[in-house]
């Protein structure tokens, strides 16, 4: 069990929905129960519930499935109905599928500190099994604060809820942060694995969910032309950026003893790096694209304490305006301290130290507070090896770049060199471009659909296994040592509504390069 693909792998129901329109299925995942821990939180609200209505409205839920939502509140079964209900967008509900999804909705309130709720858990989803023929087949979604990581699943195995047998499969998923440094991820997974096999584990980065991120393999993969150019020979740089407008909003309390660093790199910037730079794997199973990925995150050149300070920029923003609105200082949001030291902007520098990408760095940026929200690849090439067109009058110099956006818009551009009409031999920049939306209509879904999908039909490729989550903070580990024990002494040290602070861009300057500029 574990290592299979959407692909390749027979449901265990023949239900079938030829007519649905997520596009990334054909068959209803098999009978199981679906168990929230977490179930008022905000993860549940934004994503889980609203992308479980979509899956159940493309008919890609079984019929004999339940939801089973588990928190502190004391709620009856028709409060959580209704709770669960209000958080589908409005407009998202048609009448009878929503009635299909509320039919299925049930609430076990408990303390997850409490071994008796874990008893009356398994009571329960007995109860479902023979009542909805939910197939003893479990999904356990841990939406809670990190703190409970480790003590729900204790609480699963004490309760022998974990235990698969007699083809019963259960499986837990687990939100992030994984951890808040190497040392307090390897003890996660040390005790999570002391409970569960490895195939039982869904680590999640809701990263992979995003459409364009799947695509960057099948662009590289699916497409004979880019591969023989996709390395150190032809490559000059790669940038990768993550700009976000939103500040901190109502995460202050969390966001500042964690800051940019720990909450974006080791996951969502590291599955970017890993998938752009890995080898091709062996065919499209579970664990041998994760095998890839992960040899590309052990190749990365750990940082030594000097390369931290020549190498890594941090940042926090100060007050500014996005477009016409007035926004305040980090330090001035709820929940986060007056004099807080933690970043909101983090910049980097890393080499990959393997045949491929020997000599090419990887830069990339991400923060808080941003001029725009933009998240893209690009992949600057190198320049020709003799410039024919050197004299040429108005000669304006240009790169050849291949940039996948993946935020707001979803799509690939490539730049090139074009002669601008007229008389005189100028050259120019010109760019050819894709955009997803245009080809494929627009996509009204929360990139957890498919997830989630997965995680009901056990293909694990798009999640972390505990060797890259810990590859990833190797990576990060030496840049917080350092910076612990250099604490920042300019916070705040860039304008809300730029781009970062100013060592963002001497960072590639002084390789005499520049980040791409984003047009708005
Ligand atoms: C989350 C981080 O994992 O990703 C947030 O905790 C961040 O701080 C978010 O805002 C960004 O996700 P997206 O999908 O909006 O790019």
């Amino acid at each position: 069990m574990g290592d299979q693909t959407r692909r390749d792998m027979a449901p265990t129901t023949t239900e079938t929905n030829p007519e649905n329109d997520l596009g990334f299925a054909e068959k209803a995942a098999g009978a199981c129960a679906f168990v929230l821990f977490g179930a008022s939180g905000d993860l549940t609200k934004r994503k889980l519930v609203p992308a479980l209505f979509n899956l159940g409205k493309a008919k890609l839920l079984p019929e004999n499935f339940a939801l089973i939502g588990v928190s502190v509140d004391d709620l009856s079964l028709e409060d959580f109905r209704t709770q669960v209900t209000s958080f589908l967008p409005s407009g998202a509900e048609s009448a009878e599928a929503l009635q299909w999804f509320r039919k299925r909705l049930f609430y076990e309130r408990g303390d997850f500190a409490d071994p008796l709720t874990f008893v009356r858990l398994r009571e329960r989803l007995a109860a479902l099994d023979a009542e909805q023929n939910t197939g003893g087949n479990y999904l356990f979604y841990l939406a809670t604060a990190p703190k409970f990581f480790s003590q729900i699943v204790q609480q699963l195995g004490a309760a022998t809820l974990s235990r698969q047998q007699n083809g019963q499969w259960r499986r837990v998923v687990i939100e992030k942060p994984f951890g808040h440094d190497l040392e307090s991820a390897q003890a996660l997974n040390r005790e999570i694995k002391s409970v569960l096999q490895e195939n039982q584990i869904y680590r999640i980065d809701h990263y992979l969910g995003k459409e364009t991120v799947q695509n960057i393999m099948v662009f590289r993969f699916d497409n004979a032309i880019f591969e023989p150019i996709w390395n150190r020979r032809y490559i000059d740089h790669v940038q990768i950026t993550n700009a976000e407008t939103v500040g901190v909003e109502r995460r202050g309390g969390y966001f500042d003893t964690a800051g940019t660093l720990r909450d974006m790199v080791p996951n969502h910037v590291m599955q970017l790096l890993s998938l752009t730079a890995m080898e091709s794997p062996v065919s499209f199973q579970a664990d041998a694209v994760r095998n890839e990925q992960a040899k590309v995150l052990h190749s990365i050149l750990p940082l030594g304490p000097d390369e931290v300070l020549q190498r890594s920029v941090r940042g926090q923003y100060g007050p500014g305006l996005l477009g016409e609105e007035k926004v305040s200082a980090y330090r001035a949001e709820p929940g986060v301290s007056q004099e807080s030291r933690t970043e909101t902007f983090v910049a980097l520098k890393i080499n990959i130290d393997n045949w491929r990408w020997a000599g090419v760095p990887f830069y990339f940026r991400t923060g808080k507070r941003l001029a725009q929200r933009h998240t893209e690849i690009a992949i600057q090439f190198k320049r020709t090896p003799f410039e024919l067109f050197r004299k040429a009058p108005f000669h304006k110099l240009h790169t050849n770049t291949l940039v996948i956006q993946i935020q707001p818009v979803e799509g690939i551009s490539l730049s090139f060199g074009a002669k601008i009409p007229g008389p005189l031999l100028r050259v120019g920049s010109v760019d050819m471009s894709f955009e997803y939306s245009k080809y494929f209509g627009a996509d009204a879904y929360t990139g957890y659909e498919v997830l989630l999908y997965d995680c009901m039909i056990g293909d694990a490729t798009l999640f972390q296994r505990a060797d890259m989550v810990e590859a990833g903070w190797k990576v990060v580990d030496p840049v917080l040592d350092v910076w612990r024990a250099l604490p920042p002494r300019k916070f705040p040290n860039y304008t809300s509504g730029s781009w970062g602070p100013a060592e963002a861009n001497q960072l590639l300057e002084l390789d005499g390069r520049q980040w791409r500029r984003i047009e708005p």
